[in-house]
């Protein structure tokens, strides 16, 4: 085994839990997923002999399309395309040092642009989760935007921040600087808005995502990050199995079309409650639950306790089998919980394995669904002459 690992091994155990009334030790069975090629094993730059570079090379409404590298010393890599922002490998050693790739994704731009794609990976913008009926109202004028999710407006509209070609910058192998300008009108939204995402990778395992945006006219914007996690490593099954511990006392319910029903309702008493660190699948197959039957399982939005302008915990997932521990910490008031519950088994991803049912989860940091309709949830309305800031840390270490 690579002593690189075995010694980062021994830092990642070292780091201090976000959430200090965790005490949850691991079971010591080894993983028995195979996430990357022998060859790459050895290397930080796992994510770039995992990936074919080229596949990523495209041109798209007449912009280059690539795949950049962020990696550091301590084991880790991250691959990203500027084609949607989307995060498409993210590598960390697992408790037994081996090279894990916890995000799920395509091997190439095409598939990411096919029918298939769930927003994997991607910067959701300019507004993340739904929007009643497509339609809200600032200063007294209706905006309407394309309903893409029943009757609702979904992540951004048609073509979404998911679905644009990012301008991208990369000073060094830990940083890339993405901006996107959209235009007044784009998908039904006011103002030029132009948005700038910086992901940097730290020596301590942490991606960091900070998101501005300003814009030319009053307009409304919610930027999030939706990667599908399997911190098992992709391609080895159910995520049912994992631990998750959430910072919320409280979550927003939703209607039968995913809209919140404007109420924060407690988790005490419910399958909702995650305040402990609980197996996602533990309680999921409550029937008698009309929160969980509306969303097919978790699709909702945790109000996130002490929120306020700094960063604060989010949540804390382990993976039962590899021993990864992932900490969320955002700047954002909500955080929407998803346990791919649309997933159906009909791409394959890029270890070959199916996207099947429940394989992966998404923790989208965020203002909540709806905001725009809902006059008790924080604002989302941003001015010109504002700055729009956001900062989302997801950080790896493991158990042993
Ligand atoms: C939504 C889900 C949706 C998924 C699409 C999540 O943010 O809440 O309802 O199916 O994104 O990938």
């Amino acid at each position: 085994m690579n002593n690189r690992y075995v010694q980062n091994g021994l830092i990642a155990i070292a780091a201090i839990s976000l959430f200090a009334c965790n005490n949850a030790s691991q079971q010591t069975a080894s993983p028995d997923s195979t996430n990357l090629p022998q060859a790459a094993t050895e290397s930080v730059t796992a994510c770039v002999s995992y990936l074919n570079k080229k596949s990523f090379e495209d041109t798209i409404d007449g912009k280059a399309t690539s795949l950049y590298v962020l990696k550091n010393n301590n084991g880790a890599c991250v691959a990203i395309t500027n084609y949607g922002g989307r995060i498409v490998s993210i590598v960390v050693p697992d408790k037994n040092g081996k090279p894990t790739d916890v995000a799920v994704g395509f091997k190439t731009v095409k598939e990411y642009q096919g029918p298939g794609d769930a927003y994997f990976g991607a910067l959701v913008g300019r507004v993340g989760n739904r929007i009643a009926k497509g339609k809200f109202t600032l200063d007294g004028k209706e905006y309407t935007l394309a309903t893409n999710n029943g009757p609702n407006s979904l992540h951004g509209g048609k073509k979404g921040f998911s679905a644009v070609v990012w301008d991208a910058t990369q000073p060094n192998d830990s940083t890339l600087s993405l901006t996107y300008v959209s235009k007044d009108g784009e998908e039904g939204y006011p103002g030029t808005l132009t948005s700038n995402v910086t992901y940097t990778l730290g020596a301590d395992n942490a991606i960091r995502i900070n998101y501005k945006a300003t814009t030319d006219k009053k307009t409304v914007v919610n930027l999030t990050n939706h990667t599908y996690f399997n911190l098992n490593g992709e391609g080895s099954g159910t995520i049912l199995n994992h631990l998750v511990q959430i910072g919320a006392d409280k979550y927003t319910p939703v209607d039968a079309t995913l809209i919140p029903t404007g109420k924060l309702d407690p988790v005490t008493g419910t399958p909702f409650d995650f305040t402990k660190p609980t197996a996602i699948g533990s309680r999921i197959d409550t029937a008698k639950n009309i929160q969980l039957k509306n969303g097919g399982g978790y699709d909702h939005n945790f109000v996130l306790r002490n929120a306020g302008p700094a960063l604060h915990p989010a949540a804390e997932v382990t993976g039962d089998q590899s021993g990864i521990v992932m900490n969320v910490l955002t700047t954002e008031p909500g955080m929407q919980f998803y346990i791919g519950n649309f997933m159906s088994g009909k791409n394959s991803f890029k270890s070959g394995a199916k996207d099947d049912y429940r394989t992966a989860f998404c923790m989208e940091t965020q203002h909540f669904p709806d905001a725009p309709n809902q006059k008790n949830f924080p604002s989302i309305v941003l001015e010109p002459g504002k700055e729009y800031t956001s900062t989302t840390i997801y950080k790896f270490a493991v158990k042993k």
